[in-house]
């Protein structure tokens, strides 16, 4: 179906017409009660969307909208195990690895049937708890007798960016001795730099991959491997590499016993598994608990997003905005602003949650869409921001929607008040002046000199939510997690897009394997790209035998 030929894409359309009138001073002026009415509950989160754009009719239409794309409906057969991801003829089931222990979720195995994947589910985490504890406690050896003190998951894309985010989020929750790392980079300098100041007799390497084809990750993991075995030999690598994967058969080819194989399924995408295996690292910094924790954040946010009208339920609220302003208002980016250190990689998570699902142009049945999708994704922690791209946001000609992330409590309870008292009274600033600037009569009253008043002047009427918590606990990461999942698939389904593929990072691996051929071959390459490419390869290919002559 082409979404954009419906009345109810219409009625949203002719609701943006007036986007430019819609001013949040107005709003909030004429609707005393629109501070209460936009802020929802979902967990522990309070999420304010009353400083967005957008008024009752509003939220009305995109509901509308969403039922007619059948949101609700797609949720129902995500959770169900349907393969709804067409594309690669696979179910989605993120959500089944934080149900609880008696649920039945039963993903389609096509012409086998389906099966209940819950217990191999708990299963598998029991054996991840197992050995996180070995580890934890100091019984997981390495050859020479020596327990572990350093972690070093070696992953890229998914198998990197969910646990080191919430490895840095969670930080006060980590093990007294154990040490994480995290190289994802083919860059050797990452991995080096990694490996600088460790001992190979107390290192233990996991190697994360789904599919263990991943190139960079192939090659950090073979050069940690000799890193190794040049220290201890061999035989160190049983002891001293574990690796979470889909392929057995590729993780025994690459040297790893099968029996230190911890399981991924491909119904689990890439960015969708920090709920994983992919998250052993994670459980053996934080313990086995507080992981549980984390999956059982998720699963309240899941449960609402499945079971919450949608007049209500806050992730698809959020993504039905963010559908608002990207496809309807003609705003590219959106800004993800966390005010806390310790999720100072959630942006960087979310851009390939969010660009990874969304950066769509064709729907499901291949035609191409003829609306905007995925906006673009960005941001960096307060108060940093503010002293670099904030000026933008103020005054710039480009109006960016952004998201503000802020905890009552500090991470650590011996942080000194100062700070972070500091540290939300910016973040509410931030929010406050964004939405409601100073007028020109605002800032000539205050007596500014008249020829600086228009650079004086703040517009104002720039849109935020601001999602507030008690304290950043597993719990809470867990829940902001699934948040931000949701809201993805929220503006896919409207799109009409499959947010659960990625053909689009296919065609640049393929061709850095050809090129990454061409500039190793002993003589000139007879090379059939583009002129520049071309021109770019021959040039890389001459400083290199210039620098090996001097
Ligand atoms: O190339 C993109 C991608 O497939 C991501 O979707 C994925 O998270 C990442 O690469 C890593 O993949 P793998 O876990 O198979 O190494």
């Amino acid at each position: 179906m082409d979404i954009s030929t419906t009345s109810e894409w219409g009625r949203v359309s002719a609701l943006a017409e007036s986007f430019a009138d819609l001013d949040l001073r107005c709003l909030f002026a004429e609707d005393p009660g629109r501070a209460e009415r936009l802020t929802f509950r979902v967990g522990d989160l309070v999420v304010d969307l009353s400083k967005q754009r957008v008024t009752g009719e509003t939220v009305e239409a995109l509901v509308a909208l969403a039922d007619r794309a059948g949101l609700s409906q797609r949720v129902e057969a995500m959770m169900r195990g349907d393969r709804i991801n067409t594309t690669e003829d696979r179910a989605v089931l993120h959500t089944a690895l934080r149900a609880g222990q008696g649920a039945v979720i039963e993903v389609d195995e096509g012409s086998a049937g389906r099966t209940n994947v819950v217990g191999q589910v708990h299963d598998l985490r029991g054996r991840m708890a197992d050995f996180c504890a070995r580890v934890r406690d100091g019984d997981w050896l390495g050859c020479t007798g020596a327990p572990i003190d350093n972690v070093v998951n070696i992953g890229i894309g998914g198998s990197d960016l969910g646990p080191s985010l919430a490895y840095e989020a969670l930080a006060a929750y980590r093990h007294g001795r154990l040490r994480c790392r995290f190289v994802s980079n083919v860059d050797s300098h990452d991995l080096l730099g990694a490996l600088s100041d460790l001992d190979p007799a107390t290192t233990l390497f996991v190697v994360a991959s789904k599919t263990f084809t991943t190139s960079e990750t192939l090659t950090n993991a073979a050069t940690a491997r000799r890193w190794l075995t040049d220290a201890l030999g061999d035989g160190a690598v049983a002891r001293h590499f574990v690796a979470v994967s889909a392929d057995a058969a590729a993780v025994t080819e690459f040297g790893i016993d099968e029996a230190n194989m911890f399981e991924m399924w491909d119904w689990v995408g890439g960015r969708y598994s920090v709920d994983s295996a992919v998250g052993l690292s994670l459980m053996a910094a934080v313990g086995a608990e507080n992981f549980e924790e984390m999956l059982r954040g998720m699963c309240i946010v899941d449960r609402h997003f499945a079971s919450e009208p949608l007049h209500r339920n806050v992730a698809a609220l959020a993504g039905l905005i963010a559908v608002w302003y990207r496809t309807f208002c003609g705003l590219p980016t959106r800004a993800v602003l966390p005010y806390s250190q310790a999720l100072r990689r959630f942006t960087a998570y979310l851009q390939q949650l969010d660009m990874e699902s969304n950066g769509k142009r064709v729907r499901f049945d291949g035609e191409a869409v003829s609306y905007e999708t995925g906006p673009i994704l960005w941001g960096e922690p307060g108060t940093n921001g503010q002293h670099s791209f904030h000026q933008l946001l103020h005054q710039g000609t480009t109006v960016v929607p952004c998201d503000f992330i802020v905890f009552a409590d500090p991470d650590f309870s011996d942080a000194p008040a100062e700070h972070h008292r500091l540290l939300v009274a910016n973040c509410l600033a931030q929010t406050e002046a964004l939405a409601f600037g100073r007028s020109e009569a605002e800032v000539a009253a205050a007596g500014v000199d008249p020829g600086l008043v228009p650079h004086r002047t703040f517009p104002g009427n720039r849109p935020s939510t601001t999602i507030m918590a008690p304290r950043l606990t597993p719990s809470v990461l867990g829940q902001l997690i699934a948040l931000y999942e949701h809201q993805t698939l929220t503006q896919g389904v409207v799109w009409g897009i499959n947010s659960f593929d990625q053909w689009g990072v296919e065609l640049g691996k393929s061709l850095a394997t050809t090129i990454a051929d061409e500039l190793s071959t002993p003589t000139q390459p007879t090379l059939n790209h583009d002129p520049s490419t071309n021109a770019l390869i021959t040039r890389y290919r001459q400083l290199r035998s210039q620098r090996s002559v001097t």
